[in-house]
């Protein structure tokens, strides 16, 4: 089940429930060890990311189960601190382990993690708020791990020069282990970062601030069992807005809460969109053929990088010429030549995509390059005239739990080969 047909050119209609957020999901199972006990959480996506986290979690002694979107994670008998070369490399998220192990053990042995081929992806951030908090960072290299010590971690002044999520969501689990206060600053501001914080509060910690630049941490709390319900997937949710645009469509999603969704919805509204919100219904009418548009992408509340391929599908049938600028992933246009496939008319100069837009694209075979372009292909497909067969799907298996099953709800004409 790895290649996807799409017959294009049928406007989006329907209702949909957006999965889970990936995103949400995968630091708060990471988190999930600093309690020795048992964590559920519920509306967890069936996607591949989430599954290899489950590996990575029983393979260092905890107990992972997912049943009907619930996940349970029994870390009462966590053991390893180490985790294999081949682990760390399956996923970016694997990283996210570091903070917490460090913080329930005292010590973790980590390799540089994987993911989407986007740009070079450093920890430096990462290493630089955990050794703020005491510990002792010995970098690998030449086929060693990275390991980092400390006998406890201490609350800790740490400065951020760049909003990273990741390091943000990897100091934030340190610090809540840590003995004293923490306060971080210049931090990420995704909805992500406040699910997370809610989710250790939920679990007993003392975090104030999170979704501003600074948050401030009471560590060492006594932390318990406790049962959390995730978020909706606002990317997810996004890639159908935008389709449903792109398609001259109209659909309501449930699941996916506005707030989290604004800069895409103000986006949504620049390409001609009628928008609403009401008792957690998002319904989206589109106005007709979307217009061109400038966006540039970065870190919350900017529109998000992790849509920036699935907004250029939908220019490249925009009337008029757009640009969008990509500021936070160095290289994030590998799908620009798979859209170009489709007849797509995008020049490439530096950090900035021009795209001219055609009155549809045409049907062709392509390839998915990562998740998120991956998905971009799928909504293009939707646009273009006959059929457009994308393979490499596996990107998109790990964090959409079946796009096709989703778009094809919304009536698109979209299945797995
Ligand atoms: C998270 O990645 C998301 N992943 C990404 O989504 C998303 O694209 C990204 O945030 C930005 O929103 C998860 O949440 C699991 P960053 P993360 O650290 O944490 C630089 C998807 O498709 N940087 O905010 O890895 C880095 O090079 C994925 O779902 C450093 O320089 O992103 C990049 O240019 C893809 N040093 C920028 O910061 C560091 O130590 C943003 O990275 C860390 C990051």
């Amino acid at each position: 089940m790895s290649v996807i047909e799409v017959r294009g050119r049928r406007p989006l209609k329907g209702e949909l429930i957006v999965q889970g957020s990936k995103n949400a999901v995968l630091p708060m199972m990471a988190a999930s060890v600093l309690n020795k006990g048992i964590t559920v959480i519920d509306n967890v996506p069936g996607i591949q990311d989430v599954f290899c986290m489950m590996g990575i979690l029983d393979s260092l002694g905890c107990c992972c189960a997912l049943h009907k979107h619930r996940l349970q994670i029994d870390a009462s008998g966590l053991c390893g601190a180490s985790i294999s070369r081949c682990d760390m490399e399956a996923m970016r998220s694997s990283i996210l382990l570091l903070g917490p192990l460090l913080g329930r053990l005292g010590e973790a042995a980590v390799y540089e993690p994987g993911g989407c081929m986007i740009g070079k992806r450093p920890i430096d951030l990462h290493l630089m708020a955990l050794k703020r908090l005491g510990a002792a960072v010995e970098e690998g290299g030449e086929g060693k791990p990275l390991t980092a010590r400390a006998g406890r971690l201490s609350g800790a002044m740490v400065e951020f020069p760049y909003p990273s999520v990741g390091a943000t969501e990897n100091a934030i689990c340190a610090a809540v282990a840590a003995s004293g206060r923490t306060v971080l600053t210049g931090c990420a501001r995704e909805p992500e970062i406040e699910e997370l914080c809610r989710f250790l509060t939920a679990m007993g910690a003392s975090i104030r601030g999170a979704g501003s630049r600074v948050i401030t941490i009471e560590g060492g709390l006594a932390l318990h069992d406790c049962h959390y319900r995730a978020g909706g997937d606002r990317i997810v949710a996004g890639t159908y807005l935008l389709a449903a645009a792109g398609t001259g469509g109209e659909i309501v999603l449930t699941g996916a809460g506005a707030r989290e969704l604004c800069p895409v919805l103000c986006v949504l509204k620049r390409l001609g969109g009628f928008l609403y919100e009401e008792e957690g219904l998002l319904f989206f009418k589109s106005q007709g053929r979307p217009a061109a548009l400038t966006a540039v992408t970065g870190p919350h509340p900017g529109f998000p990088t992790d849509l920036q391929s699935v907004l250029m599908a939908v220019l490249s049938v925009a009337d008029g010429e757009s640009a969008v600028r990509e500021t936070v992933f160095e290289s994030r246009f590998a799908t620009v030549g798979e859209l170009v496939k489709l007849g797509a008319d995008i020049a490439l100069s530096g950090d900035t995509a021009r795209i001219r837009g055609l009155g549809c694209l045409k049907g062709a075979s392509v390839e998915a390059k990562d998740l998120r372009g991956g998905a971009a292909l799928a909504v293009a497909g939707l646009l273009a005239d006959g059929a457009t067969r994308i393979s490499g799907c596996g990107h998109i298996m790990r964090g959409y739990e079946d796009i096709c099953r989703d778009l094809a709800c919304l009536g698109a004409s979209i299945a797995w080969r």
